[in-house]
């Protein structure tokens, strides 16, 4: 049997320049620095540093499968070095996302997040990385949705013989610790009725139900951590990340593409607390600036080879064609912002990750008078 590939991408903030809005440079050169060492002593095969705003992105390739200690300790001790520089120049945040006193096996539930797949490549294996800052996994909702479930999005489900049959869902309640599986298109309607409660029921897996495919391998993967759980207080979004797979038999890179050409709100933005629009940006508008935000999504696509990333990636979303996407994700910006802090821009009081009302609550308390 052919050796699988484990993709991992795994990422944390480990603290950023003026607010945040950016990783420093010198964060991902120490990032680079430490990958570079683990690939010569052959604990990864490849690796891509990047971020997405103020998250230093991971890419690794490997033969370790997912969930591997080697892997994750490997990030975490990456993490823990660019922290480290983020300390020296007092960068704002400096260690945010670490919030494990040491590593203990697996970075599941120690504050960075992870997606991973572990495949049979197939003989051209394109993948789509994406990294959202300023919002939570279930914000991956509606465009994994799409690409996988959605004919007006996906042509290929209605005109693709070996994707018609649909795809498997895997949904977990990030409040219970449960999951479920749903397929599409059969309990499409079941699926949406959960999904659509974004900030509980959130999009962990997609698995093919085609013959053509292995039924055990994911095409697709977010991660679904949530660190206000984790923490038990405030530390920052989750800020979540997934790894798609596309082409022959799975949407056409340009149908995972075509998920993102409506800017949908999402929560999170400034302090957490805020629903607003999802710009989808190129590099060259990879951070956050207005109101921390808007919430951003950054893409890169590789070919994987033998384990190894064909480099350099494409910058998914660095091309006109988005444009009018971001204009649109501005325009909705600015309507949003006109609510100060009414909801529905401010999220629900249970939801906010930031609040003053405990102590408003207690320094009221003797006011109140009942009414009949
Ligand atoms: P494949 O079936 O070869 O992936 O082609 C689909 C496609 O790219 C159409 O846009
Ligand atoms: P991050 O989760 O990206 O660090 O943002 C925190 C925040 O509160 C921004 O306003
Ligand atoms: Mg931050
Ligand atoms: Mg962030």
């Amino acid at each position: 049997m052919a050796a699988k590939t484990t993709l991992s991408l795994i990422k944390a903030d480990v603290g950023s320049i003026a607010g945040h809005l950016i990783v420093h440079p010198d964060l991902e050169e120490a990032a680079r620095s430490s990958l570079k060492d683990a690939k010569s002593r052959g604990v990864i095969e490849d690796y891509y540093v990047t971020h997405a705003g103020d998250d230093l992105q991971l890419v690794m390739t490997h033969r370790n499968g997912v969930d591997s200690r080697k892997v994750h300790e490997l990030a975490w001790q990456t993490f823990e070095k660019c922290t480290k520089v983020a300390k020296d120049l007092h960068l704002y945040g400096a260690g945010q996302d670490l919030l494990a006193d040491a590593f203990s096996g697996n970075v599941r539930g120690m504050g960075p997040g992870s997606a991973e797949i572990e495949i049979v490549e197939r003989p051209a294996e394109p993948v789509a990385l994406f990294m959202m800052d300023k919002t939570e996994p279930g914000a991956f909702n509606m465009p994994i949705f799409r690409m996988f479930g959605d004919p007006f999005c996906s042509a290929g489900l209605v005109i693709d013989p070996s994707m018609h049959s649909g795809f498997r869902f895997e949904v977990c309640d990030i409040e219970e610790h449960k999951r479920i599986f749903l397929d599409c298109p059969d309990e499409m309607y079941d699926l949406l009725a959960f999904i659509g409660s974004k900030g509980r029921y959130v999009i962990k897996r997609v698995y093919p139900r085609s013959g053509k495919f292995p039924k055990d391998e994911p095409v697709a993967c977010v991660s679904t951590d949530k660190l206000s759980q984790i923490a038990g207080k405030y530390v920052g979004k989750d800020d979540p990340v997934a790894i798609v797979r596309a082409q022959s038999g799975l949407p056409a890179m340009g149908e995972v593409l075509e998920a993102w050409s409506w800017p949908f709100l999402v929560s999170g933005w400034n302090r957490g607390s805020h629903n607003g629009p999802l710009m989808v940006v190129g590099m060259d508008d990879n951070r956050t600036s207005r109101f921390d935000g808007p919430p951003r999504c950054f893409g890169l696509g590789f070919q994987l080879a033998n384990a190894t990333l064909v480099k350099p990636p494409v910058d998914l979303f660095a091309d006109a064609a988005f444009e009018p996407t971001r204009r649109q994700a501005a325009e909705i910006a600015d309507y949003m912002r006109r609510h100060g802090p009414f909801e529905p821009h401010r999220l629900p009081m249970d939801e906010m990750e930031y609040t003053t009302m405990p102590d408003l609550m207690e320094k009221h308390k003797g006011k109140w008078e009942s009414v009949k």
